[in-house]
């Protein structure tokens, strides 16, 4: 599987199809300059929770790719009525695809669209290929990331480390002790002054007290697993 970083929250994976994740891509800061790889095309679009940091771009993506909006039941009902294809479940929920499985998870967050109750934050466990990647949403330090390690045993963590809104260093150093997972790689900082976080700093410190190494990826950086 492929992991495509387009700085804050987005990814995109890819494997026997492609799948996006929190797609804020035009008014992303990273981004500025660059665009989606050309040619790739999607045939999902995860939504972790309604702040327009997250659903960026997925009007425009969602129709151009003919791509389904998935989210929880409230955040899809909302896109539903913007016009674009939906598929929804809710916490705990598992999704067959495919090309995988997606699990929803919590998340320790709020989460609105544009003025309107979205429903619940979520994280999402997705597996492609026997690869499981863990996409942590917006989120602050909670004990059952233990019970996320133990049962899903992702390779991947994709953690925010901004702080503000979600968890800093410190706090998604210790989402890896509880997570266990081979490779982590922050998301979620250094794209407005509020979340300003050193990666490398995370590296260090992780690297230094955990069996975990942690990938430091920058916008449009590929990183296969
Ligand atoms: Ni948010
Ligand atoms: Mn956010």
């Amino acid at each position: 599987m492929k992991i495509h970083y387009f700085g804050h929250s987005a990814f995109a994976l890819e494997g026997s199809e492609n799948i996006l994740i929190d797609p804020f891509i035009s008014g992303n800061p990273h981004m500025q300059g660059r665009s989606l790889p050309q040619g790739m095309k999607f045939s999902h679009i995860f939504l972790t929770h309604g702040h327009s940091d997250h659903t960026g771009d997925v009007e425009t993506l969602a129709k151009f790719h003919q791509a389904t909006v998935v989210a929880n039941f409230e955040l899809a009902s909302l896109m539903a009525g913007r016009g674009l294809k939906v598929e929804s479940c809710s916490l705990g929920g598992l999704l067959h695809f495919p090309w995988g499985w997606v699990r929803q998870v919590p998340a320790t967050h709020s989460s609105s669209f544009e003025g309107q109750y979205a429903g619940a934050p979520v994280g999402l466990i997705i597996n492609i290929g026997g690869v499981t990647v863990y996409h942590a949403g917006d989120t602050g330090l909670f004990g059952d990331m233990e019970l996320i390690g133990q049962r899903y045993q992702p390779q991947v963590a994709l953690l925010p480390i901004g702080s503000t809104f979600t968890m800093d260093c410190e706090e998604a150093l210790e989402a890896v002790k509880k997570l266990r997972p081979q490779i982590a790689i922050p998301m979620h900082y250094n794209t407005f002054p509020v979340i300003k976080a050193d990666p490398q700093a995370f590296k260090a410190r992780v690297e230094a007290e955990t069996p975990t190494k942690v990938q430091v990826l920058k916008a449009c950086e590929v990183f296969e697993v």
